[in-house]
């Protein structure tokens, strides 16, 4: 399809706050893609029936963090000027959509989504998997399909949920006829990006492991956080040669300082390098090399924290976005179901061709 429409449709579900983890693995590009201009649509979606499928029993926790989402998304920029912002479950196309697309799909297919694998082992969902649950790839093709998207920004562990949706699209193309969009995945480009590590140095900054900043922490959080950051535990005085491998604050300078915080902060180390050669040789304290990540940090968070404290003033207004998203997103999902719903030939009512061949065969 040449002249195809750029879309990007992306998301998150509802549970907690978003962290630094969320900003730099997406919420950051998602920014830069929007204010790109080389998008014709962009659809961000607050993926609260998603957050259901294994939070069924606290329904009270995704209500209240639709909003804490909102704030986040709004405070880091996006901007429903340029971005659709919506709720998933005010969609229910999506809900339609994942019906149709669930005969396309195996069980076995399903068991061996690696996601799906890890997530059931987390929960300790092995005996009493929820069907909604373990049905949440399918659901999630829906999720993009419904807005025909053709780029997806979202952080590895995405993968294979991208893949999962192109083999349903390629499915159902095959099964009806041309409706549907492959989508591409966007991964971050810088690998400190990819999965950045949690305060503790563990793999993942994790709400259930207490390791996470905060979009929303304070200055004095973030301060406090950093400060007690995990480094080279080999690294004891400061003449001692250090590690930068695994150093969870190198791996946040990787992540988020620019050769200008050099100019402005450290001006004796000309860039990332420097400041890692001389803690390498020894002779550069932990301390020192966090002041300097507070500081990065701080340029990054300032003013998306100014931001949040302004929308706080007008909450009904946040709401009010997330209604008139959704309202739009429908549309959308509505025009996309309608299509595939012709090319399944369920839509009786409107196919003329059917009812006149119908008439003809009972010899009217
Ligand atoms: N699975 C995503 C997460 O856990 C949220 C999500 C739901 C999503 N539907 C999506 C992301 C569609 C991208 C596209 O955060």
């Amino acid at each position: 399809m040449e002249n195809q429409k750029k879309i990007i449709l992306t998301g998150d579900r509802p549970t907690g706050k978003l962290h630094l983890g969320h900003y730099v693995g997406s919420l950051k590009r998602r920014v830069e893609l929007q204010n790109s201009g080389e998008y014709d649509k962009i659809f961000i979606m607050i993926a609260d029936a998603q957050a259901l499928t294994d939070n069924a029993d606290n329904p009270e926790k995704v209500r209240q963090n639709i909003l804490e989402v909102a704030l986040d998304y709004l405070s880091v920029g996006l901007d429903p000027a340029k971005s659709t912002l919506f709720i998933q479950s005010q969609v229910p196309q999506l809900c339609e959509l994942t019906t149709y697309y669930m005969n396309l799909v195996t069980v076995s297919r399903l068991q061996r989504n690696p996601t799906v694998k890890a997530e059931i082992q987390m929960r300790n969902f092995e005996a009493s998997i929820p069907v909604g649950f373990f049905n949440y790839p399918i659901s999630q093709a829906a999720d993009i399909t419904a807005f025909l998207a053709t780029t997806v920004p979202v952080g590895e562990d995405q993968l294979p949920m991208l893949e999962q949706t192109k083999e349903i699209v390629r499915k159902f193309n095959q099964t009806y006829g041309d409706v549907l969009v492959e989508p591409d995945i966007l991964l971050p480009d810088n690998k400190a990006c990819l999965r950045l590590p949690g305060t503790d140095g563990k793999a993942k900054m994790s709400k259930s492991l207490g390791n996470c900043i905060y979009l929303s922490d304070s200055a004095k959080d973030v301060r406090t956080k950093v400060m007690s950051m995990y480094t080279d535990p080999d690294h004891i005085r400061v003449s001692d040669p250090g590690k930068v491998e695994g150093n969870t604050v190198f791996t946040y300078l990787d992540a988020f300082s620019r050769p200008e915080h050099f100019a402005k902060y450290l001006p004796d180390y000309e860039n990332l390098d420097a400041l890692k050669e001389h803690y390498r040789r020894g002779g550069l304290g932990d301390v020192k090399v966090k002041k300097f990540l507070v500081a990065v940090l701080e340029e990054e968070l300032a003013p998306i924290r100014a931001r949040r404290q302004e929308l706080e003033k007008d909450i009904p207004a946040v709401y009010r976005i997330l209604k008139e998203g959704s309202e739009a997103a429908y549309r959308t999902a509505a025009e996309t179901l309608r299509l595939v719903k012709n090319a399944m030939k369920i839509n009786y009512f409107e196919d003329e061709e059917l009812i006149r061949a119908q008439s003809e065969k009972y010899g009217k």
